[in-house]
Formats: C-alpha cells, structure tokens, sequence
C-alpha cells in the first residue's frame, strides 16, 4: 500500500480527513479536475497549484494513444512530462472507451475498440490497462471495470458486476509497482442494492487501498444515485478512502460527502466554462447573457479567485465566444469555486460546524426553498 488515510474529523457519516500520496498530502473531501490528455484544458500547472489543486486526473485511455505510455515512461513518467509535481490519478480506460465510442465491445478478454487513429480494432485488456498505467506512473491507478449503464436492467447489470470483481483480480496480479502505486476497485453493480453488497463485500476481501463507486452519473435520478453511494459508503471500511466516479455537480459533491465519500471527479467545471457558463454559491451564471454586456461586476463579488479580482462579467462575456481567454479564465474561476467548496467541506467538518456549511449553501443555492 502506497497511501496513508487519516480521519481528522467527522459529522454522522461525512468524515475530513488527510489523505497522503507518494506525490502529495491531500485533504479530504476532494475534488479532482479532469485533464484528459494529462493537463487541464486552459490552465498551466502553475495556475493549477495556484488554485490549490492537491490531485489531477489523467485518461489511459487518451494517453495511451497519444503520446503513448511507453513515451511517457521513456520521458520519466507524466508527473514530469506534463510539470505536475503533485498527486495524479489515472482512469483505468474501459469507461472512456464505453461512454466515448460507441463502438466499443466487451467479453471477457477485455474491452475492444476501434482504433481512433487507424480504424483498426484493439483490445485493452486488464492486464494491458495495468501495464500502461504503471507506465504512466499515477500515484492511483483504477482497476478496468465493466460499466454498464444504469438505466438499463437485466442480467447485464449482473454480469458487468461479476466481470469487474473477475478482472480485479486480473489487475491486482498485473500490477507491478503496489509500493508506489495504490490500486482501487470500482464497485458496480447498477441500481440493485443485492449486486452492489456483493460487489463491495468482494472488493473489501480483496483488501485494496482504496474503493471507488462506478456506473453512477449516467442518467439515473437523484433518489436513486443517492441511495447506492449511501449503501456502498456504509458498507465500505472506515479506513481506507473512498472515491464517486464521474460526479459531480456541487450539489451531489455536498450530498455524497454528507454521506460519507471523499474523492470526486468531474469535467463539468472546465466543460460548462467552454460553453461560458460559471458557477457560483447561487447556482450558475451564464456569461453568454445579453444583461453581462454592462456589467462590471466581477463573476462572483465575494469569490477571492484572480479572475474575480481582476476581471468584469462585461470583458467575460465580449472574449466569451470570441478568444480562448473567455473559456480559460472561466475555468480558472470554476474549479477555484470547486476547490473551495472542497476546503469548507473539510474544515466545516473538521470544525464541527458541517450542518450549519451544509445549510447555508443549501439557502443560496435554493433561496425559495425548492
Ligand atoms: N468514470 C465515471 N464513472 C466511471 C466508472 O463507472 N468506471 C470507470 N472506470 N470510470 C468512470
Ligand atoms: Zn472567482
């Protein structure tokens, strides 16, 4: 095991702890900005720790294919490559493959694809996903797993979840650096409360460093998303950290952290700050609106980011759709929005004042209470 998980403080079932990484002492709850090519679109690294990002997430998939995880180990690894001396995560790649191409196959062997350079078809194999991501070197790999929508029902569900704890074990006997590099398994298992115990229960046997809950944010309403991060996080160990895949919005960030999870990962920041829109405590603020042209406030008045120190809703909006600087300044102040919300979860929960952190961003979020 190549982590440290203390807890430093908890309310009910939300916990703040220090979660320290070959690369980083990070803190808990956490979020996890997307760079899919291994660095965020329109930020530099420095701005990144600027902001005070303790961990960014990388695709092996993307990766894989350019500029390949042989490269990238040839160059001494990605922390190097891309200037990231902090803590990286990588994505084991079946997912992306899924949710991006369509095309994708999955039996037992592993998941095929058409290659996006060639056309040709490829396997990735769990094997293959393990040897690529200690190539590049994250200080936490994620096993492959099989995701399956959870909108969908049948014996899929049963299956993919059946798969993922077969090829776990895959993954577990191809890793070769478990000194440097800590694996998690993703429990599956759609929206079946039978399936997903059993998921658990046969990751926690395998006794890995940390657990992540897959197959969520994918259409699925709230109740439902809900209910499984509420099961899987009580059934999980109180020890070992555990990480919501692909969410979320600030909201469900502040609801699954409630119920007791840690990590996040989500493009929405940095993928609604292209399309000009910028998050604030009262939901969402669209620069693109006609009503920024004059305004010369900043984005968010009490929002202690550069771009809000330095910068107008009116000059925003007129680079917005016309020079990257729009979508890269937004982005800037998006996931410094998402980052502090990180930090007031982690020290409200420290301080024990987690339910009053709770309720005021409730109130300005939802100010008629709907
Ligand atoms: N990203 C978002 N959801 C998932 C998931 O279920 N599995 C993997 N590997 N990545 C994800
Ligand atoms: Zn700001």
């Amino acid at each position: 095991m190549a982590l440290r998980f203390e807890v430093l403080g908890r309310f009910n079932r939300a916990r703040a702890a220090q979660l320290t990484l070959p690369h980083f002492v990070c803190q808990t709850p956490l979020f996890m900005p997307v760079g899919t090519q291994g660095t965020i679109k329109g930020l530099t690294t420095d701005q990144l720790e600027e902001i005070g990002c303790q961990i960014i997430l990388g695709n092996t998939y993307h990766l894989a294919l350019r500029p390949t995880s042989e490269l990238i180990d040839e160059l001494g690894g990605l922390h190097k490559f891309i200037n990231w001396p902090r803590a990286l995560l990588t994505d084991s790649g079946g997912f992306q493959m899924v949710s991006l191409l369509h095309l994708a196959d999955i039996t037992e062997k592993g998941v095929t694809f058409q290659s996006p350079v060639d056309g040709k078809p490829m396997l990735l194999t769990p094997e293959e996903s393990i040897q690529i991501q200690n190539r590049i070197g994250a200080d936490i790999i994620m096993a492959l797993d099989d995701v399956v929508r959870t909108t969908i029902t049948g014996p899929r569900i049963e299956e993919a979840m059946y798969r993922t704890l077969r090829w776990v074990d895959r993954c577990i006997a191809a890793h070769k650096r478990p000194h440097e590099q800590n694996l998690f398994g993703i429990v599956q298992g759609g929206l079946d409360p039978v399936l997903r115990d059993i998921c658990v229960r046969g990751l926690v046997d395998r006794n890995l460093p940390g657990y992540a809950i897959g197959g969520l944010a994918g259409g699925e309403d709230k109740d439902s998303f809900w209910r499984v991060v509420a099961q899987c996080t009580a059934a999980l160990p109180e020890d070992k950290p555990r990480y919501v895949m692909g969410v979320g919005y600030p909201l469900d960030i502040v609801v699954c952290s409630a119920l007791g999870a840690d990590m996040y990962d989500c493009v929405y920041p940095t993928r609604t700050a292209r399309f000009g829109t910028a998050l604030v405590p009262e939901g969402v603020l669209k620069l693109k609106h006609n009503a920024m042209v004059n305004d010369t406030r900043p984005i968010d008045p009490k929002c202690a980011c550069m771009v809000c120190k330095n910068y107008t809703r009116a000059y925003i909006h007129c680079l917005v759709t016309k020079d990257a600087m729009g979508s890269q300044l937004l982005s800037y102040h998006n996931l410094y929005y998402m980052l502090q919300l990180s930090r007031n979860l982690h020290s409200s929960i420290v301080e024990g004042r987690f339910p009053e952190f709770v309720c005021d961003f409730l109130q300005k979020m939802f100010p008629k209470g709907d």
